[in-house]
């Protein structure tokens, strides 16, 4: 990826505060921490995968900040050579290298009294990293191929996709650079983990494509919503605003249907109904396995040892399943575990092998309820059948 140079000096206008479209609580909190970091002159490290909004983010803490009448510039950090970079950053004097043909002052002093947005921090070589820390610490510019060094006064956004605190364990990443970066730190939560905002995105960005592309402002059907709601958007907002652009422009349907959406969207909808239905006809198989062991026990009169106790022993049927065919039992024997060695069809010696192995393998199913209800309707029979008598 190349760096980008958006040097905006003086731009107060909307340009430089995009929308922040979202209403979960972490967007609610971030908007809060985006207040706090604007009114505060300390350095901010944003974090999220990308596409999340980290450049978005950091233009709203300039716009915000008592900055925001100055020059906010950009600098991404990855794959620009190192040589490159320094002059970029620093700026160099004429006929420092070949091409050097006048001096150039370099984003930092472009940016002074302004702020600064490093992107792609993380990639930034172990010298970039001590030259930067160095102007951090002294504010000193020093341009590349000599020259009166001068100061600048720029306020440091930077924002990584990397996790620092591994670079910094992996010796890539300066252990103090990291925490003179991260004073204070806005981390933004991938897009699948809000789904709630993806209608509002929808509607956000279906209306701006809407009008770009001269079409009507498109309504998504119901299994589209669904399958977008579901999509893991592994480019978050930058993919769905994508998808949404190449949607409206491709589609002239008054509704978009799920049909309508792309092939990755689709096939991963796909995927997760193949998951549910193999899920749910598991799930009904278990229930017919209970349901069997059940009939076995209860009809066919079966012994518990070589129904349930085997069937759990062998792991085809759970623990959640076991207290329930206990707990059926309980219910004819209104609670009594006595009872329930007969019921179950085991020898009266069985009542302590019973219990000993529903303990040790924690299916124990409390009696108690099953006394309760049957209290409870003694109770009520015995008060209507005093009723009658009276
Ligand atoms: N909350 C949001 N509301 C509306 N649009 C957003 C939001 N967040 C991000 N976007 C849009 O998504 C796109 C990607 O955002 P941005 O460039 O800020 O992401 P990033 O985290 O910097 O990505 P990368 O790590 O790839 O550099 C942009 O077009 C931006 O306008
Ligand atoms: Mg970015």
């Amino acid at each position: 990826m190349t760096r980008v140079n958006n040097s905006t000096h003086g731009d107060t206008s909307g340009r430089l505060a995009p929308p922040l479209i979202g209403e979960c609580a972490p967007i609610q909190t971030l908007r809060a921490d985006i207040d706090l970091a604007a009114r505060s002159t300390a350095k901010v490290l944003i974090t999220g995968e990308t596409g999340t909004g980290k450049e978005v983010i950091s233009r709203l803490i300039h716009h915000g900040s008592a900055r925001r009448a100055e020059a906010f510039v950009t600098i991404n950090c990855a794959g620009v050579p190192d040589t490159l970079l320094e002059t970029e950053f620093f700026g160099h004097a004429r006929g420092s290298f070949t091409g050097a043909y006048r001096d150039s002052p370099g984003l930092l002093r472009q940016a002074s009294g302004g702020t600064v947005f490093l992107d792609e921090v993380g990639e930034m070589s172990l010298r970039m990293q001590a030259l930067f820390l160095r102007f951090l610490e002294t504010g000193e510019i020093q341009s590349v191929g000599g020259g009166a060094s001068t100061y600048s006064d720029v306020r440091v956004v930077t924002a990584t996709n990397r996790n620092l605190l591994e670079a910094v364990a992996a010796h890539e990443f300066r252990e103090d650079l990291y925490y003179r970066l991260n004073v204070l730190h806005l981390h933004i939560p991938p897009l699948r983990e809000r789904s709630t905002d993806i209608v509002l995105l929808l509607e956000h960005y279906g209306r701006i494509f809407a009008l770009q592309h001269q079409r009507p402002v498109p309504v998504f059907s119901a299994a589209a919503i669904g399958l977008l709601v579901n999509y893991d958007w592994p480019g978050n907002i930058r993919e769905l605003r994508n998808v949404i652009e190449r949607t409206v422009a491709r589609v002239s349907a008054a509704v978009i249907e799920a049909a309508h959406l792309p092939p990755e969207v689709v096939a991963a909808g796909a995927r997760a109904d193949e998951h549910l239905a193999a899920a749910s006809a598991f799930a009904v198989s278990d229930a017919n396995r209970v349901a069997a062991l059940l009939e076995r026990l209860l009809v066919q009169r079966e012994s518990f040892w070589t129904t349930a106790y085997a069937a759990f022993m062998g792991r085809d049927i759970t623990r959640d399943d076991l207290r329930h065919i206990i707990a059926t039992g309980l219910e004819q024997t209104h609670g009594s575990y006595r009872l329930l060695v007969g019921l179950f069809n085991m020898s009266a010696d069985d009542y302590k092998r019973l219990l000993g192995f529903l303990n040790q393998h924690d299916c124990h199913v409390p009696f108690r309820p099953f006394r309760m209800a049957r209290a409870q309707l003694s109770t009520a029979a015995e008060r209507a059948s005093a009723a009658r008598l009276a």
